[in-house]
């Protein structure tokens, strides 16, 4: 067995070349070795259950300019759309109904939706939704921000890091986006009691193995209770239109070895996994993911929401299509779970 696996096995703490070893490895038999560790891992914790969580693009203004995403303020393309409070609710309302108990509110940065009008918003899915855990992935806030969403009632906070890697930062994010700030607001989330999610694209332009072995570094000391990982995959509205997508094979590797990293972590198969590959979310799942995030955004603006090109944008939202996924799950061996989905720590 190779050597970083092994001591990674014993719990040992990898460098950032034991972990580019790893990740740059040509062994043909370590992905299915890694696949099996991180499945048999993930299944002594969390069993066979895969969470499902009902995902909620509310908004696809933003104020940043990350030169990967369609959403880019200087897109002057994209349809931008904003959800009101009270659609916001029906949304969550509508899924409650179909039996979610975990919902994701995301959006681009859009400062139209002040802590005032964020606070209201969650309060009002809490009250109707009491028994639901609420996820909000809306960017970079104050310390002050963060604390005022936690006390009205949400959960837990997804802010990808994107890179742990300076230089890559640089490339991806033009200013004022820091990697220091965007760290400080993870700790910050942290700090208060969110469970937290860190994660990264995986073959972003600048990126290699060596930018993703500074990842698993990053993660090994900032212990996320999420991770959320997926390939990059190209924008034509976007100066990274011509860049080439993110290795599925990869994307998975990666997945393992955060399975491995953290036997308790919530790791989504990611919905730019199942765009990058037909069957990317079961081979996810058998990788060592154990979360799923159907997509509930209004049809009327989900094709809005473009990150990247030839996003998916089926029905998960009706029963019908909540069925067929659950016997797509049960089908390759998986509890679909409506649960909350807490960490297990
Ligand atoms: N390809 C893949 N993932 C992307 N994201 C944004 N743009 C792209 C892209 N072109 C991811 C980022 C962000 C999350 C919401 O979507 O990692 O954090």
């Amino acid at each position: 067995m190779n050597n970083a696996l092994q001591r990674l096995l014993r719990r040992e703490t990898l460098s950032v070349d034991d972990w580019e070893s790893l990740i740059a490895s040509k062994d043909q038999g370590l992905d299915r070795e890694l696949s099996q560790i991180a499945s048999s891992l993930r299944d002594s914790v969390y069993g066979r259950r895969v969470f499902l969580r009902g995902l909620i693009e509310f908004s696809s203004f933003c104020r940043n300019d990350c030169r990967y995403c369609g959403l880019r303020v200087s897109n002057r393309n994209a349809e931008r759309y904003r959800l009101s409070a009270r659609d916001i609710l029906d949304t969550c309302i509508n899924g409650y109904e179909l039996g979610f108990r975990s919902f994701v509110l995301q959006s681009g940065e859009d400062p139209y939706y002040t802590d005032e009008r964020m606070t209201g918003i969650i309060r009002a899915v809490k009250e109707a939704c009491p028994d639901a855990a609420l996820t909000i992935s809306i960017g970079e806030r104050s310390f002050e921000s963060y604390r005022a969403m936690r006390e009205a009632g949400a959960d837990r906070y997804l802010l990808r890091h994107e890179t742990a890697d300076e230089n890559h930062y640089r490339i991806l994010h033009p200013e004022p986006l820091s990697l220091d700030n965007r760290l400080q607001c993870l700790r910050n989330l942290k700090k208060l009691g969110y469970q937290t999610g860190a994660g990264m694209m995986v073959g972003s332009p600048g990126s290699s193995f060596h930018t993703l072995a500074e990842d698993m570094v990053l993660i090994s000391s900032l212990k996320p209770e999420m991770v959320g990982i997926g390939p990059f995959i190209p924008h034509h509205d976007t100066p990274f239109r011509d860049e080439k997508k993110g290795s599925v094979s990869l994307t998975l590797r990666m997945l393992s070895l955060v399975r491995i990293l953290d036997p308790h972590v919530l790791l989504p198969s990611t919905t730019a996994l199942g765009t990058a590959d037909d069957n990317g979310q079961i081979r996810g799942l058998d990788a060592g993911a154990n979360v799923i995030m159907p997509n509930l955004t209004p049809l009327s603006v989900r094709s809005k929401y473009l990150l990247y090109d030839n996003k998916k944008i089926t029905g998960d939202e009706s029963a019908e299509n909540l069925e067929t996924l659950k016997k797509d799950l049960l089908r390759h061996g998986y509890e679909p779970s409506l649960t909350r989905g807490d960490c297990i720590k």
